[in-house]
């Protein structure tokens, strides 16, 4: 993973943080630092902050952060040597490719284009004598050849070995056939196609790259639908089926629905903005990946408890995002027996008709009246009892509404259909508000009184075994990216005196690029740390030091770090002296080391 070190600082001095995020996020100033929206979780105040001065962005919500080689893996899904050439390509630089970066590089490019040639023989094959079955399934569903076509769909052979044969022609190696996920160990010593006698999805990404495949089988066997395991191009959080077709869609918003088939429906109905997250409920990441394209969803999941669950958590996870949101609930059918039955997108669009779908998509209601229909529907409302029991609950869910006019408005609703005053209804949603704003505060209170477990890191493997030396191992770092004029010349700390692996780590790190001479350090360390690695380093950089008493409090960070060393290798610290240490710690804490 190494580029040139020249290289790599051409680069992070080429690409101004605010610039770059800038070109993805709005972006206004606030004293030294800018604001905006977090692109990272859904929020409608911007806790998004970005330091020019330290070239480092930070979200007080989500607490991610790092620099700008961070925020283009994270915003454009890529790993680190990507995000580099991403970058280099927009600053005009020519990136100097090592060996090894070349070969990772070549790996996923390989891994591509073999989904790419087997999705081509699949698509072939649906044309071929062999893809009759599949043919005929399509006829049997109505999908027509165009939209075949236009997603790209194949058939695979029912035979065990008829792709592995075709791409091994083709150059690409078993391995290489095992990690894109087509091909399944028999433990024998064998290999043989994982898709076989099925409908094959491909399951293309925006960029335009087969990443995967999903697949339905002909006929009532299981397992109904079988997708691609995770491989090294791709994540199922991270996709959603039909995204590709949908982004470029006319229509206003994206309609989520649960099937692929759904989605194809839709689309060959004239619905061409509707994509499907592949039997996963909503990520957040598909949330972000969305939030590129539209501002509008429409949640379109069946209508039976799985969906209704689905749709629930959907609907918690955008709760207070930028995103509007609206449920579209596909009516149940009557069967000839009288049996009332659900109906997904596809059935619907059959027995309905395109243009009665576009009424219901008209007449969706919004994630509000969703949730308060769903409430009423638990309650027998001509009780007196249950109209009091159906109150309560609607105002918990009436509190948790972050815009006042919205309260204001559904309240009123709420108390038409409990039949109360809406004055009544308002105290109610008042008062449940205060209620858990006051036990927020009592959250947060108890947490700033709890100084330990807020330093500690969020991620659970890098958590602390010396409280004590880390916060001062914290005030080395943050004083050395702050002012690294306060240190001496040689340095005056050991990687082994820190008491933090990851701590240490990043002292000799910013030592070297100190030594090195050179600048805007912190966002060079994007290749060395993990993500959680660096959102921690980068939390830590936002707490308040003082660099005019920097002098001081170096020296007593110091003198800390190293009492805790030297208590580390001399075994178990005296009893005498540990007692003696708690009692300081207690009564007054190091005035400094915060
Ligand atoms: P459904 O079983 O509701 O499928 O699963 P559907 O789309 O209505 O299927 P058809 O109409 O019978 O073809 C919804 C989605 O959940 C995923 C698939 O992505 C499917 O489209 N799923 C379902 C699986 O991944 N595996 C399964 O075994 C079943
Ligand atoms: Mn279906």
């Amino acid at each position: 993973m190494a580029f040139p070190q020249s290289f790599m600082d051409e680069l992070t001095a080429r690409s101004d943080i605010v610039d770059v995020v800038g070109s993805y996020v709005q972006l206004t100033r606030r004293g030294s630092n800018l604001f905006g929206l977090c692109p990272f979780h859904s929020e409608k105040t911007g806790s998004f902050s970005v330091s020019p001065d330290k070239q480092i962005y930070y979200c007080f919500g989500c607490k991610r952060g790092g620099g700008v080689i961070n925020f283009i893996m994270e915003e454009e899904n890529l790993p680190f040597p990507d995000a580099v050439r991403f970058l280099a390509k927009r600053a005009g630089l020519e990136v100097p490719e090592e060996e090894g970066d070349r070969e990772a590089g070549r790996r996923r490019q390989r891994l591509l284009d073999l989904n790419r040639d087997a999705a081509r023989f699949y698509y072939r094959l649906l044309q071929q004598p062999e893809g009759r079955a599949v043919r005929e399934y399509l006829n049997r569903r109505q999908i027509r050849k165009a939209t075949a076509v236009n997603f790209g769909m194949g058939a695979s052979p029912d035979a065990w070995d008829v792709l592995l044969n075709e791409m091994t022609a083709k150059g690409y190696s078993k391995a290489e056939l095992l990690s894109a996920g087509l091909i399944v160990d028999n433990r024998k010593g064998g290999f043989y196609d994982k898709f076989r006698n099925r409908l094959m999805l491909p399951v293309i990404d925006t960029r335009g790259d087969v990443v995967a495949f999903g697949s339905r089988v002909l006929d009532k066997s299981e397992p109904k639908y079988m997708n691609s395991s995770e491989t090294p191009v791709y994540s199922k959080r991270r996709v959603l089926y039909g995204l590709n077709l949908a982004k470029k869609s006319k229509r206003q918003g994206i309609l989520l629905c649960e099937g692929n088939l759904d989605i194809v429906t839709l689309h060959q109905a004239g619905f061409d903005n509707a994509v499907a997250s592949m039997g996963t409920a909503l990520t957040p990441e598909q949330i972000r990946l969305l939030s590129r394209f539209t501002k509008e969803l429409i949640l379109c999941y069946d209508n039976d408890n799985a969906g209704k669950i689905a749709t629930e958590r959907a609907l918690q996870l955008l709760n207070g995002s930028e995103f509007s949101v609206k449920v579209l609930q596909l009516p149940r059918r009557r069967t000839e027996d009288g049996e009332l039955v659900k109906q997904d997108a596809d059935d619907f669009i059959k027995n309905q008709g395109p243009a009665a779908f576009e009424r219901l998509l008209n007449g969706s209601e919004n994630g509000v009246e969703f949730r308060m229909a769903q409430i009423a529907g638990k309650y027998d409302l001509s009780s007196d009892e249950q109209r009091v029991a159906y109150s309560e609950e609607i105002s918990g869910l009436l509190a948790s509404l972050p815009n006042e006019v919205e309260r204001e408005i559904y309240a009123a609703r709420a108390a038409e259909t409990a039949r109360i005053t809406p004055e009544a209804m308002k105290i109610e949603v008042d008062r449940v508000r205060k209620q858990r704003v006051r036990r927020e505060n009592r959250v947060e209170l108890r947490k700033n009184l709890n100084p330990a477990s807020q330093l500690q890191p969020k991620e659970r493997s890098l958590r602390y075994e010396n409280l004590r030396s880390a916060r001062a191992e914290e005030g080395v770092l943050r004083l050395l990216l702050l002012d690294d004029g306060l240190f001496p010349a040689e340095p005056p700390l050991m990687e082994a005196d820190f008491s933090s692996p990851l701590l240490g780590r990043v002292f000799t790190l910013l030592w070297k690029a100190r030594v090195e001479g050179r600048t805007a350090v912190l966002p060079s360390l994007a290749a060395e740390l993990t993500a959680e690695e660096m959102n921690h380093i980068t939390a830590l950089c936002q707490r308040p030091e003082s660099v005019r008493n920097g002098k001081h409090a170096l020296s007593d960070y110091i003198r800390v770090i190293q009492e805790e060393a030297a208590k580390r290798a001399g075994g178990e610290p005296d009893p005498l002296l540990a007692a003696a240490e708690k009692y300081k710690d207690k009564k007054g804490e190091n005035r400094n080391v915060k």
